[in-house]
């Protein structure tokens, strides 16, 4: 762990079944009025919304609702919210829902007391809440995005087609407490459930696939894979195998609540390009990945063939060989193989057409803590190879 870090995540987590009890007593460490944020209607109609509804009503809180936060959550969106949580002078912010509910909850939060204009100030200039955060807690129904346990919150401008994440670094804008129950995630269609499984698959390889140096992160990253891999052969076959959809929403919310950051740098261009697609096209965000990912790892494979062989081996079980090149690229045909088991995109077909690559290329963010730095040409590179 030759860098420097700080661990410090500071939300609570309640795994399993015991919601109303764990809620009620969360939600009595916090003010009356309540924001009840959640998306398109799939709570009300598995019933979870009146689950959670009843706590807060026996609890005898002010509620205040926000209801059809949309996949990909828009600025717009956010606007009329802000409008909403001040006139209601919230408390507590609960989320309830996937990953875009609770990143736009954490963005109503560090948003309500902020005169400014916060689609400037956090996504664009990626500042820090200088003002107060309303505090927030989740009621998580979807896995993926890990964003039950971190800072991250990603919103879409419709009309500049930006779609940016700003990873809150303010502890304030973690959720105090996050409850995932698994069985909540079982009314997920098979679609939204594998785009969630490769996004914290994806999650995991973005960390794993930076820098050289020998480090626990990237040993708990390859158990991490393994356990993902495993789990989800089992719920492609049968989705409702409690044992093993448990095993994919932890593994998510271990894949991005900075345990396997630590020390890292990551690459994260993967979900540079992704969220890029997303802007342009509203496509669902795992999606976005799996289409792009083997296009990617193909192109910058040459640049750490030794970590490509590492991948293929400890996560993949190939054989070792001593040609490390053919040991590496029988890694990436393990992984396609896998990604094409669970019936995920692994091409653009249907997503994004070709005359929109140059849009996509122009709203990427270039980082550089990969095995390999792309300029604007090789993107387009990995997104017509993507096609
Ligand atoms: O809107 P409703 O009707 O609730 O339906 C949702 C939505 O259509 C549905 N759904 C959720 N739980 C369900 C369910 N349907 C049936 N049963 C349930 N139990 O699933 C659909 C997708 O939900 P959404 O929240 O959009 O998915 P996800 O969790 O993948 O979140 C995607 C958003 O998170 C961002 C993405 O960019 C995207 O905007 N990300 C956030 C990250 C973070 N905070 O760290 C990191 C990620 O890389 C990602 O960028
Ligand atoms: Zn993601």
């Amino acid at each position: 762990m030759i860098n420097n870090f700080i661990f410090h995540n500071p939300t609570k987590i309640y795994f399993g079944d015991e919601v109303k009890a764990n809620l009620s007593l969360e939600l009595a460490n916090y003010g009356k009025n309540v924001v009840l944020v959640y998306g398109c209607g799939s709570v009300v109609k598995n019933g979870i919304f009146d689950e959670v509804n009843e706590v807060l009503k026996k609890l005898d809180k002010n509620i205040a609702y926000i209801d059809n936060v949309m996949p990909n959550p828009t600025l717009k969106k956010l606007e009329e919210g802000v409008k909403i949580a001040r006139a209601f002078k919230a408390d507590f912010i609960l989320a309830l829902g996937g990953g875009s509910v609770c990143d736009y909850s954490k963005a109503l939060a560090a948003s309500i007391n902020y005169d400014g204009d916060f689609w400037q100030e956090y996504f664009i200039n990626q500042s820090e809440p200088k003002c107060d955060v309303v505090p927030l807690g989740c009621v998580l129904t979807m896995c993926g995005t890990g964003s039950e346990m971190n800072g991250g919150s990603v919103i879409t401008n419709e009309q500049t087609h930006q779609k940016i994440g700003k990873v809150f670094q303010d502890r304030r804008v973690f959720p105090k407490f996050s409850i995932i129950n698994p069985k909540y995630t079982l009314t997920l269609s098979k679609y939204q459930m594998v785009n969630g499984i490769y996004d914290a698959f994806n999650h995991i390889c973005e960390q794993y696939f930076s820098d050289d140096f020998d480090n626990v992160s990237d040993y708990v990253a390859e158990g991490l894979m393994r356990s993902i891999i495993v789990a989800s052969k089992k719920a492609i076959k049968n989705p409702n195998d409690y044992e093993a959809r448990s095993n994919i929403a932890w593994a998510s919310t271990l894949a991005l609540n900075t345990l396997i950051h630590c020390a890292k740098s990551g690459d994260w261009m993967v979900h540079m390009i992704g969220q890029a697609i997303g802007g342009v096209t509203n496509a669902t965000h795992g999606e976005s990945l799996s289409a792009i990912s083997l296009a990617y790892y193909e192109y910058i494979l040459p640049y750490n063939v030794s970590k490509f062989k590492r991948f293929a081996i400890n996560v993949w079980g190939v054989s070792d060989d001593e040609d490390d090149l053919k040991v590496a690229l029988n890694g990436l045909k393990a992984m396609r193989e896998w990604m094409c088991e669970l019936g995920l995109s692994i091409n653009l077909k249907g997503i994004l057409d070709e005359s929109l690559i140059d849009e996509v290329v122009k709203n990427t963010f270039i980082l550089n803590g990969g095995y390999k730095e792309l300029d604007a040409n090789e993107i387009a590179f990995v997104l017509k190879n993507s096609l």
